[in-house]
């Protein structure tokens, strides 16, 4: 077990979300070897620059559970071609400045590694992981260089609502947390 922390965000507030089971499926995996947490962010507020400050608890937490992390891995649908409203607003909220004395990007997204994954329709989250990394890279945050995973949904997903991953989808999101895996062994410092 290595002393590291990934931090999963599913960009849809769905209890049966497809999304939310292709993160648990990762987090099966990866609990072997690092700690994992699901962020649960639906009690978040829209943002609104009028109830920044004081800083709402919700987000004090959330900011926090965002800097303690060593990677950030982002499960995201696609609506309309891009990230869900949920995950965008919860960007917004992590892109402002902590207090109300200092300006620009805010320590905790800074630098943040990130990884990212989507199940969609037959767009397969092409568009969303496109337009996340478009948000993210405004953010300052870094997108490890590993490949990532986008699966199209397949009816029976839709019939059943159970996430029905083919072997080939499996083997690509378990390829994709390997290849984390070995990004963040080369982190650990060995005495
Ligand atoms: C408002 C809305 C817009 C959508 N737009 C797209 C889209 O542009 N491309 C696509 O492949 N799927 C699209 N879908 C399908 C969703 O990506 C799909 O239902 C996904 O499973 C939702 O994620 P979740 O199961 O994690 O809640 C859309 C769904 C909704 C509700």
């Amino acid at each position: 077990m290595i002393n590291k922390k990934i931090l999963l965000i599913v960009g849809s507030l769905r209890k049966d979300s497809f999304n939310k089971q292709l993160a648990i499926f990762i987090q099966e995996f990866l609990n072997q070897y690092v700690s994992t947490e699901i962020l649960d962010y639906k009690e978040l507020p829209l943002f609104n620059q009028d109830i920044e400050f004081p800083t709402p608890q919700i987000v004090k937490e959330i900011r926090e559970k965002f800097a303690l992390a060593d990677v950030i891995w982002f499960f995201t649908p696609e609506y309309n071609g891009h990230v869900s409203g949920v995950l965008k607003n919860l960007l917004d909220w992590l892109s402002r400045p902590i207090s109300q004395n200092e300006f620009g990007i805010p320590n905790t997204t800074f630098n943040k590694p990130i990884t990212m994954s989507g199940a969609a329709g037959k767009m397969k989250s092409i568009g969303s992981i496109k337009n996340l990394k478009e948000i993210s890279s405004a953010m300052k945050m870094i997108p490890i260089d590993i490949d990532e995973v986008g699966i199209a949904l397949s009816p029976e997903s839709f019939q059943t609502n159970k996430l029905n991953l083919t072997n080939d989808d499996k083997n690509r999101l378990l390829n994709q947390a390997k290849a984390l895996l070995s990004y963040i062994n080369n982190l650990v410092k060995y005495d």
